[in-house]
């Protein structure tokens, strides 16, 4: 970085006389100078010398100063570099051109001793701070790059720790299945029991498989197993699934009478999973003697299925409706007969995997207490490579 006095200055002008001038005129300010006799020479120059400050002189043979001004000032390296137009000519169409082509300033001949170390030290020390930003800038850049690194690190472990819980999960769930299977043997209470901890993995598997769909989302890593699927089938499995879940609740579980069947170009297993997720929140947020009811419905403009799960419970204010799908946004949390979700992915995760299909999901709410009305899109046909 160059403080004051050792500043570099670089003097370009075609005559040694007024070369030889300017270096005595600046020997006062103990500067380093250098000379060049030419434009094309200036410009050679420059990367070896790289000075902090030029005094160009504007008529030269060959390439002239305003055309030199113009070539630094155009260029990223030495854009910063402050400088001094020299000119004999003192119109006002030569000081404008001077201004045009970049210079910072411009003096005219004669020049004025006191003028000239005056202006060079002001330009000197804004070419300081200049160097300032750019050092400070380099560093918070290489900063970043470092914490980029270190985030990258961060993610690779959480996600293999997330990723290594799954099994042992799996095992307490067979595990537990496997009790539950003798329930004659098993007083009330512990039944009781059992399932409410059996439904605590099922979240728990929710939430893992979540944060692995959104990570392989996020990397660009899912490769979708697109075939064509029986979206009425699909959601009668996952009604299936959910029942337990609406009964304990006391929730009533319906899909629409006139389903008719209805062939999307899905993955089967990620649009199960948005479905599960879909109903799991309608059932948690919905009131004893609530209902849940599963709609579909075919667009024919778009060639879209339209798959709708509304409920009669809390409801969502609208400014929350494009907020629930952020990753780790939870709601309207605390209200009296509402138990939290594990974490807010699920519903992130089922834009990912909706958009992943093409399609939207959205959400819509008189407000609270009005019931939420959520809706996805998936093609009919194929609209993303498998
Ligand atoms: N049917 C619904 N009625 C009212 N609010 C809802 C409904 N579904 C979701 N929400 C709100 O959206 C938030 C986000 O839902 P999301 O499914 O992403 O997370 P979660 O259910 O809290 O946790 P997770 O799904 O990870 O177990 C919920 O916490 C809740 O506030
Ligand atoms: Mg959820």
């Amino acid at each position: 970085m160059p403080t004051l006095n050792k500043s570099k200055i670089l003097i370009v002008d075609d005559e040694i006389k007024n070369i030889r001038l300017f270096k005595a005129m600046l020997i006062s300010g103990s500067y380093q100078t250098f000379e060049a006799f030419s434009g094309e020479q200036a410009l050679e120059m420059i990367s070896g010398v790289n000075p902090d400050l030029i005094l160009l002189d504007v008529i030269m043979p060959g390439i002239n100063g305003f055309d030199v001004c113009r070539k630094l000032k155009l260029a990223d390296e030495t854009k910063v570099i402050p400088i001094v137009m020299i000119t004999a000519l003192s119109e006002k169409a030569h000081r404008l051109e001077a201004l045009e082509a970049g210079a910072d300033d411009f003096l005219s001949k004669p020049v004025d001793h006191s003028e000239l170390l005056v202006r060079a030290k002001s330009l000197l020390r804004i070419k300081t701070y200049h160097d300032e930003i750019r050092a400070r800038n380099s560093e918070i850049a290489e900063q970043n790059e470092k914490l980029r690194e270190l985030q990258k690190i961060k993610e690779g472990l959480t996600h293999m720790i997330i990723h290594d819980l799954n099994n042992p999960l799996s095992s307490i769930i067979g595990a537990l299945d496997l009790i539950l299977l003798k329930e004659s043997a098993l007083s009330q209470k512990t039944r009781g029991s059992m399932n409410a901890c059996l439904d605590y993995c099922h979240d728990l598997k929710n939430m893992i498989l979540s944060l692995l769909g959104i990570h392989r989302m996020e990397e660009g890593k899912l490769e979708l197993n697109i075939e064509g699927s029986d979206i009425t089938e699909l959601i009668m499995e996952a009604m299936q699934q959910s029942e337990f879940k609406a009964i304990k609740s006391q929730v009533r579980l319906s899909a629409n009478d006139s389903n008719a069947p209805h062939t999307a170009a899905i993955d089967r297993g990620l649009i199960k999973r948005v479905i599960l997720n879909l109903l799991s929140n309608a059932i948690r947020h919905t009131p004893i003697g609530g209902n849940v009811k599963i709609k579909t419905d075919l667009n024919t403009t778009d060639e879209s299925i339209r798959i709708q799960v509304v409920d009669t419970g809390n409801g969502l204010a609208p400014e929350h409706h494009k907020k629930v799908f952020d990753k780790f946004e939870q709601v309207g949390l605390n209200q009296e007969g509402v138990t939290l979700g594990s974490g807010g992915l699920g519903l992130a995760f089922c834009k990912m995997a909706v958009e992943a299909h093409g399609g939207k999901i959205w959400v819509e709410s008189e407000g609270e207490g009005q019931g939420a009305n959520f809706q996805f899109t998936v093609p009919v046909k194929t609209t993303v490579k498998g």
